[in-house]
């Protein structure tokens, strides 16, 4: 197909998705406003709507929390109620500092905000109603990054820990497993609950009931703390400092600290944050036996030792040193070399990896879309060529969906992607790729 032909496919998708001020990830399992989503798709809007991207991130604004935290599920309709957990699960109300409208979850997702910023200053060319918004903007945004600092990082590292799978976006990886394992729901610890994902989605590419009785466990434990209290850290099982998280607030950081030069506003603190940041991140979170970056369990007192795409995501914020980078483009090549279209979400050689299920082994674009730029950031440009190649030819050929396949036979049987469809970044990501960004 063409270029512009794909590229049309890819607007209607998002035309089809926006809903009066934000974009859904996709109708029905996702019909809500998501928090990286919206990142992803305002720099796929960028290229042909500069008011709709504006849109999309002040509309996420719209629901941060008085402590900065910008949650991950804004539900703008209460009328949606084809998901699990919606508001009235949620209760947001329960910390005096989130707004009533729009009421959201509890939790945050990984932090893109200063990147999808710099990002939509480029694209649009400086453009000056872009410049304005970045300039009233940028102080929601700093302020969130500070609430990372100030509620989840009791050890004062500028490295900030995770309590809940949904705040990585990368539910039900493997690497949470043993943390979750840890565990045990006896009767009444849950209230009754009804999932609706896979009456939408194949059970089979979703998570399990296990893990979303876990899932909820937490999302409990969170509410009765108010979701930003101390209490949370001392008592939750599930305390992870993820290494793609973290990552992205070093990028983040980075980001912002250059528009804040751009635009002649205050960085000083945001250059602090990098600083030490970097330097820790690079001590903890390095795995030899890996040859990867690995998140770090504060349970335990460990790294995970699994190899993910999330362990390559530092490259996109420049964390890795050359011959780091190295050992994780020859990972890639290998792959790319076995029958393998790039990047499977989970290692393809660990008895975990599960083709089809959600985050423990599936390709996802934007996930490309940022391994892609690490490479180029390393001078690897003919590895970041094959990740482009091949994000561009699973949705060309299997259609815009969520997720895909990662062997390639199995993909070209199955001739389609996995879980939702009509996928809206999937859409964004095609767009940037196909407009060289
Ligand atoms: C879901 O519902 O599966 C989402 O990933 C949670 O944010």
């Amino acid at each position: 197909m063409l270029k512009e032909q794909l590229i049309v496919r890819a607007k209607t998708i998002l035309e089809q998705n926006w809903k009066n001020g934000f974009t859904i990830p996709t109708s029905r399992l996702y019909p809500f406003q998501w928090n990286w989503d919206s990142g992803f798709v305002a720099m796929g809007l960028i290229h042909y709507d500069v008011s709709k991207a504006i849109q999309e991130i002040q509309s996420l604004f719209s629901g941060q929390w008085e402590n900065g935290m910008v949650p991950h599920i804004l539900f703008h309709s209460e009328k949606e109620t084809t998901y699990f957990p919606n508001f009235d699960f949620w209760q947001s109300s329960v910390n005096k500092g989130a707004p009533d409208m729009p009421k959201s979850s509890g939790i945050t997702q990984p932090p893109v905000m200063g990147f999808v910023l710099e990002n939509l200053l480029k694209v649009s060319g400086m453009h000056p109603d872009v410049v304005d918004f970045a300039k009233a903007i940028y102080p929601k945004v700093v302020k969130y990054h500070r609430y990372f600092y100030e509620y989840r990082d009791p050890h004062k590292e500028k490295l900030f820990f995770m309590y809940h799978p949904w705040e990585s976006g990368r539910d039900n990886s493997p690497l949470w497993d043993e943390s979750l394992n840890r565990i045990e729901i006896k009767q009444g610890d849950i209230p009754a609950y009804q999932r609706r994902d896979t009456s939408i989605a194949d059970a089979s590419e979703r998570p399990t009931q296990d893990q979303y009785d876990r899932y909820v466990y937490l999302l409990q434990l969170g509410k009765k703390y108010q979701y930003d209290g101390p209490e949370i850290a001392e008592e939750s099982p599930f305390l992870i400092q993820d290494s793609m998280m973290n990552a992205l607030l070093i990028k983040s950081n980075k980001s912002l600290s250059s528009v804040g030069q751009m635009l002649d506003l205050d960085h000083g603190e945001i250059d602090e944050w990098i600083q030490e940041s970097e330097k820790n991140y690079r001590q903890k979170f390095w795995s030899d036996q890996l040859s990867s970056f690995a998140s770090y369990d504060l349970r335990s007192q460990e790294q995970i030792p699994m190899k993910e795409v999330g362990g390559l995501i530092p490259l996109y914020a420049g964390l890795a040193t050359e011959n780091q980078a190295d050992q994780m483009a020859s990972y890639l090549s290998d792959l790319h070399q076995n029958g393998y279209f790039l990047c499977p979400s989970f290692d393809v050689h660990h008895p975990r990896f599960d083709s089809k299920r959600y985050w423990r082994g599936p390709i996802w674009p934007h996930m490309n879309w940022m391994v892609a730029h690490g490479m180029v950031a390393y001078g690897k440009h003919e590895l970041a060529k094959v990740i482009r190649e091949d994000t561009v030819h699973l949705i060309e050929n299997f259609g815009f969906f969520e997720y895909y396949e990662a062997q390639k036979d199995i993909a070209e049987s199955n001739a389609h992607g996995y879980g939702g469809n009509h996928f809206s970044w999937t859409a964004s990501t095609l767009i940037n790729i196909l407009k060289n960004n």
